[in-house]
């Protein structure tokens, strides 16, 4: 049982229904120390390799910070559920819900978005409601390719900054949310205001043009699969060792993955992402071991005759290179990284399945 008072409970699930957004601001009511003790050792397990031990953001693939209250007081409280539970898909930011995958319960997601904006100093929830920023998409254009393509992409892929082209991001993202995002910026971190360096006109029209790269979603739903065991994991166990050379250490490029995938060689290939990112996209052959998991029972199921292991994430490495030094300090000598993740994967052509893999 994740909350243990009733009113706890009454109050958060207000708190998360759109309609509480229109109602008079009620307090927000503090977690129960034992549940905010919960909400901090799922944080540390599950987010803390991207967006730092303390929140700031910026540990790994450019995570943003969790603890700006200029995020805090505009994402509060839904957007932030909608992001921890779903996810932005095409980023490192995979979704943590059970129904998509991931390994929390709703409870947990919720648990997790009060505990954020408490240790956040709980700011107070700005009412900026959702209605549509009226600009000129042409001259959005131009000002952001001057003043955000640096940071955020010519295509708003993401580069240091967060990818604001993306389909999931948009569809979680009202208006006045980004508008309010580029007016003050989100305070310690590298995104500053630009209050007073762009007119209003003109940050209404960097709003519109974001607004229209909302495009995507002509995928289909697709139902989940149950992952395959790792007891199964070994692929071509008949096949003999791969042969490849390391890049820069303990990686292994995707030209050699490719290679030794086609000559059916014998190793295991883990998939170091949150769950619910095996789901959606993944290579043929692999299983779901996030950063997360169970060292131990993940240990006890591995194959220990040296029978190769390698690991695989979002590019860049952080959540495969965290599994690769705990199964070398465990004693497994030979694993390796995919140098380029899976997105370089994607990048350079080489193919991925969704749901079950078909080994
Ligand atoms: C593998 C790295 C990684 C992990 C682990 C991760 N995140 Fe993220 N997160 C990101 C990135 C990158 C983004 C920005 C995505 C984008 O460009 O839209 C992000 C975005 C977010 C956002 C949206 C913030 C904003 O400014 O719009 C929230 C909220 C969030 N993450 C919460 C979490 C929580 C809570 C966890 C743990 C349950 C977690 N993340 C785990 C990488 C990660
Ligand atoms: C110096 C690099 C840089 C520049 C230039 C920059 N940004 Fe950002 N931006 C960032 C970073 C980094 C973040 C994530 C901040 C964090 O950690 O919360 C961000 C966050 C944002 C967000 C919030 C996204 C979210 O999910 O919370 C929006 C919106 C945004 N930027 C829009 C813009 C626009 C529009 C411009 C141009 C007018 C711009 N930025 C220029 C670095 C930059």
């Amino acid at each position: 049982m994740i909350t243990s008072s009733p009113k706890v409970l009454l109050a958060a699930l207000l708190l998360v229904s759109p309609l509480a957004q229109a109602a008079a601001p009620r307090p927000i009511p503090l977690l129960p120390p034992e549940e905010a003790a919960a909400a901090e050792a799922d944080y540390q397990r599950y987010c803390a390799l991207c967006h730092g031990p303390d929140r700031a953001g910026h540990a790994n693939d450019h995570a943003p910070s969790l603890k700006s209250r200029s995020l805090l007081s505009t994402a509060f409280p839904w957007l932030l559920r909608e992001s921890i539970a779903y996810g932005r898909p095409g980023t490192p930011m995979g979704g943590y819900l059970d129904e998509v995958g991931g390994p929390m319960s709703m409870a947990e997601v919720r648990r997790m978005m009060l505990w954020l904006h408490e240790k956040g100093g709980s700011p107070e929830p700005l009412r900026l409601g959702s209605d549509r920023v009226a600009g000129d998409v042409q001259a959005g254009a131009a000002v952001y390719g001057q003043y955000c393509a640096s940071c955020h992409g010519e295509q708003g892929e993401g580069i240091t900054g967060t990818a604001l082209g993306n389909p999931a991001m948009l569809a979680t993202t009202p208006d006045p949310f980004l508008r309010h995002a580029i007016e003050h910026g989100r305070d310690g971190t590298p995104m500053e205001g630009f209050a007073g360096t762009l007119s209003p006109t003109q940050m209404d029209d960097v709003t519109a043009f974001l607004r229209s790269r909302a495009t995507g979603w002509n995928a289909e739903p697709r139902p989940l699969v149950p992952p395959p065991a790792l007891a199964d994991a070994v692929l071509n166990p008949e096949g003999e060792a791969p042969a490849f050379e390391f890049k820069n250490g303990h990686y292994i490029t995707a030209a050699d993955l490719d290679r030794i995938l086609k000559e059916k060689r014998r190793f295991v290939l883990l998939d170091t992402r949150v769950a619910s990112m095996w789901q959606l996209a993944h290579i043929k052959g692999s299983v779901p071991i996030p950063y997360y998991s169970d060292r131990e029972a993940v240990v006890a199921a591995l194959p220990t005759d040296g029978t190769w292991i390698i690991s695989y994430c979002e590019c860049p490495r952080a959540a495969a290179d965290s599994v690769n030094k705990w199964l070398r300090e465990k004693g497994f000598t030979n694993t390796a990284v995919l140098w380029e993740g899976i997105g370089g994967w994607v990048a350079l052509g080489y193919p991925t399945t969704v749901g079950r893999a078909e080994p």
